[in-house]
């Protein structure tokens, strides 16, 4: 019997800033979780972003590419950093992360926004309006704007000009389409589609697809926004929200937003999935500015580990059991920097780490 257990290949990408601090206690925590749901995790390491670049030449290697690609997961830090902000724009750290996802075909983005009830006085929003909320930002990740060809500089007459295509297939709005309509059957079963509809060609494109594969989900309500109207509606009244269904450039923008919603971005957990790996990392960037001082939560990335957990390894219950944990600690009045309010306890990242750990373990 224990002969067929799976072991699930995992490479740790840490890359820079606060990213190898909020990596080292996610895995703290998986590595309980995983003892306690009897699975089996086998761990490699590698180099993305601007560490990457000083020691490998490259944001991301063939090398790492490959075993990511080999993976069964992947849970990633952060990437970027000041030292590599004059890096012209193909060559910087952000394209080490931006290549794994395309090479990899990680085409569905799902950014869960969830605001845990002791955080709901940490938003800068009231409490009744953020209090209960649980949606699911679904964002395309390989096209759009960002891939879109071509792009660059020229110089004509009137001086310099820069240029990117914002540009989607039929194919490509379709499968992340289903991706939504699928989380919302296993939700609440509303799907919210943003776009700019009343402007771009790409936008009319992708609002006609929807419309088509929602056809096929006869149980799930769908609507429409444009995305500036979404932006507002995010603040105004996030309880409206279940799914929200976007590309690769407005899903960028919300998501951030959707995370202050939940009291800090440093709480909000994200999978990039399609291919046959699947790209588990926090929303939030490196954090230059705190970096090596264990002021950084490692919530996100912790919440991150209950996706790894949820969707590579099948377990849900392996993830409740983290999420549960986290419910706990925060419960307990244990706060990062970052989430702190009057009467918490400020903890740094490892001790956060630490409880949310022994929180998983005594269940
Ligand atoms: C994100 C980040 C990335 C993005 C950066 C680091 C390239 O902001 O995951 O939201 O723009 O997708
Ligand atoms: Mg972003």
């Amino acid at each position: 019997m224990s002969s067929e257990i799976k072991t699930f290949d995992v490479l740790v990408l840490e890359g820079d800033g606060i990213g190898p601090e909020v990596a080292a206690e996610a895995l703290k925590v998986l590595k309980i979780a995983g003892e306690a749901a009897g699975l089996q995790f086998q761990f490699d390491y590698g180099l993305v972003g601007g560490i990457a670049i000083d020691k490998e030449g490259l944001p991301v290697s063939r090398e790492t590419v490959q075993k990511a690609r080999n993976a069964d997961a992947i849970i990633l830090g952060a990437v970027g950093g000041p030292e590599w902000d004059d890096l012209p724009t193909l060559q910087r750290p952000e394209q080490g992360l931006l290549g794994l996802r395309v090479t990899l075909d990680l085409f569905a983005n799902l950014r869960p926004a969830r605001v845990f009830d002791p955080l709901a006085d940490a938003s800068t929003l009231k409490r009744e309006v953020v209090s209960g909320i649980d949606l699911l930002v679904v964002r395309e990740l390989v096209s759009d704007l960002y891939f879109g060809e071509p792009r660059g500089f020229r110089t004509t007459e009137e001086g310099r000009e820069a240029f990117n295509t914002m540009r989607y297939s039929e194919r490509e709005i379709n499968r992340v389409a289903k991706v939504a309509f699928d989380a919302a059957m296993r939700r609440n079963k509303k799907v919210t589609s943003v776009d700019k509809a009343n402007v771009l060609e790409v936008s009319g494109l992708w609002r006609e697809v929807v419309c088509e594969v929602a056809r096929e989900y006869p149980d799930v309500e769908v609507d429409h926004q444009y995305v500036d109207n979404c932006a507002m509606q995010l603040i105004r009244n996030p309880a409206q929200f279940d799914v929200i269904l976007t590309g690769n450039m407005f899903g960028d923008i919300l998501s951030d937003e959707a995370a202050m919603l939940t009291g800090s971005i440093g709480m909000l957990p994200s999978a990039s999935l399609g291919g046959s790996s699947a790209l588990y990392e926090p929303v939030h960037g490196s954090a230059p500015d705190i970096a090596g001082q264990g002021k950084a939560n490692p919530l996100a990335t912790i919440l991150s580990i209950a996706m790894l957990l949820e969707i590579t390894c099948r377990n849900a219950e392996a993830a409740d059991r983290v999420r549960r944990a986290v419910e706990a600690v925060l419960n307990d009045s244990y706060r990062t920097e970052d989430i702190m309010s009057d009467g918490g306890k400020l903890v740094s990242c490892s001790r956060m780490g630490d409880l949310v750990a022994e929180a998983v373990r005594s269940g």
